[in-house]
């Protein structure tokens, strides 16, 4: 799975279905079942360490899980996120990005948009491929007033997509949209060259991604863009199987489960 193969399904209009991994027992099941991206999220402070935020992830669990993650993985593309403060400057970025990929990352994700400009440069040009992530940030939670929808306003919807746009023009491969209204998703989507992967971002996004222990019912809350996938069948791989399917053939999410 390489960028190639994304743009390509991009082109084609098939969806690709990517969901979080952070060990290889749950990797191998979902390169197995056919998921497309394994993106080792920072997402494990919260499900795996049980902290509130992202913040206290550091390199060194990031590289850790993303060690388990590339072993298991046979098909899948692997995205690792680079945690809080680990691209504060171009250089420092660029050095933990190369860490990400000798731990076996094909590609890196950072959070933001006009302040990271350098650091997505530097790392692009340095031949790592680099996924954006906009809307919902998790890793600025204060300044963005908790976990809330984002881009509700023409003002700042207009700012995501100035943002999207200069990530691309920056080198970004990929972006991630979390937590906007389907409508200005699907406008992003439509106007980048490069593959959007949503979450809470509505249908017409290029994939969806979901954090893998919300979709097995392992929550503290059930979000309205997340589906409990094993409700119903005999085994974890069977939802993983059943998730992917659902993506492909776009009965994943539904309208109820994306914002206005
Ligand atoms: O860390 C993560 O799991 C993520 C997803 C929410 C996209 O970034």
């Amino acid at each position: 799975m390489t960028i190639a193969t994304l743009k390509k399904m991009q082109a084609d209009g098939e969806k690709i279905a990517c969901l979080t991994a952070y060990d290889a027992s749950f990797a191998s099941l979902q390169d197995a079942a056919g998921v497309d991206v394994l993106l080792v999220g920072d997402s494990l402070g919260m499900v795996l360490h049980g902290d509130d935020t992202t913040l206290a992830v550091t390199m060194t669990d990031m590289i850790y899980h993303t060690r388990w993650v590339s072993r298991a993985c046979r098909r899948a593309g692997i995205i690792s996120d680079m945690p809080y403060q680990s691209y504060t400057t171009a250089t420092q970025a660029l050095e933990n990005a190369k860490r990400l990929v000798n731990a076996g990352a094909d590609m890196v994700k950072l959070e933001g948009g006009a302040t990271i400009r350098a650091a997505v440069k530097q790392i692009a040009q340095h031949d790592i491929p680099v996924c954006g992530h906009l809307g919902l940030l998790p890793q600025s939670i204060h300044e963005m007033g908790g976990y809330r929808v984002q881009a509700r306003t023409k003002a700042t919807a207009g700012t995501l997509k100035q943002e999207a746009m200069m990530l691309q023009q920056s080198g970004a491969s990929c972006l991630v949209l979390e937590c906007v209204p389907a409508r200005v998703a699907a406008e992003v989507t439509a106007t980048l060259n490069m593959p959007v992967i949503g979450i809470g971002a509505g249908p017409d996004c290029d994939g969806q991604v979901l954090v893998v222990y919300d979709m097995l019912g392992i929550t503290r809350r059930q979000f309205k863009f997340s589906r409990n996938f094993l409700i119903g069948k005999d085994s974890i791989a069977d939802a993983f199987k059943d998730y992917v399917a659902a993506v492909k053939n776009k009965s994943f999410p539904t309208a109820a489960e994306s914002y206005t």
